[in-house]
């Protein structure tokens, strides 16, 4: 297993801690109305590892603290695990830690001209679909709380069609057969994970946290 230090290496995961000077700090609440407000093509919500059907009610409140949002989805709709998934956020959304991220993706993409803007919030033994890869380089900077990436390279696990879903762009592997991570990174606010496509990866939050995620396309 690696160490949690950056690596320079650019074929590994690793966590570049964030050196960018003073960058607004951000509540959860408003960071996931924020993301609804920029046009997300995408906003899904788990509780206790099911898919939302009404996910309204599980929004932060027009000027709801974290505290209270926390308070109201643990003890008043009994979130044990909580996932807010939104994607396809656009770039206006965020400029001071997108500008931090494709900063990160430029240093080790220089070509990637297709980016994805992701926000996730929770708090989760793993994220909902569990280990997956996509074909995209990443850059996952927290910006609330803490939390882990668990790691492994494209020829750490064996997909084969009785073991792997695809969704999309994305491959999710049946759980039952995954070994240890190659890598379990670990980092709290401002800290940004990198990894390259294809290696699958799964998030660890078992305290709420934030994470605004950059996927960079050829
Ligand atoms: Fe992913």
């Amino acid at each position: 297993m690696k160490q949690t230090e950056a690596i320079t290496n650019d074929s590994q995961p690793h966590i570049l801690p964030f050196v960018g000077g003073n960058v607004r700090e951000m509540s959860a609440c408003q960071a996931i109305l924020d993301a609804l407000d920029n046009k997300p093509s995408v906003m899904k919500v788990y509780s206790n590892g099911q898919l939302m059907q009404k996910p309204d009610s599980f929004l932060p409140l027009p000027h709801e603290d974290d505290v209270a949002y926390q308070r109201r989805l643990r003890s008043i709709y009994e979130c044990k695990t909580f996932l807010i998934y939104i994607s396809g956020i656009d770039d206006r959304f965020a400029p001071e830690h997108l500008d931090w991220l494709r900063g990160c993706v430029r240093r080790f993409r220089p070509k990637c001209r297709h980016y994805d803007l992701e926000l996730f919030f929770g708090w989760y033994q793993a994220t909902p679909g569990g280990v997956h890869s996509e074909a995209c380089f990443n850059a996952h900077q927290v910006i609330l709380g803490a939390k882990a990436m668990l790691l492994w390279r494209p020829d750490s696990l064996t997909p084969s069609s009785e073991k792997t879903m695809r969704i999309d762009e994305e491959i999710y592997i049946n759980s039952d057969v995954i070994t240890p991570p190659d890598w379990r990174l670990h980092a709290s606010r401002g800290d940004t994970f990198v990894w390259p496509e294809r290696y699958w990866h799964v998030g660890e939050s078992p305290t709420m946290s934030a994470a605004i995620n950059l996927a960079a396309y050829p």
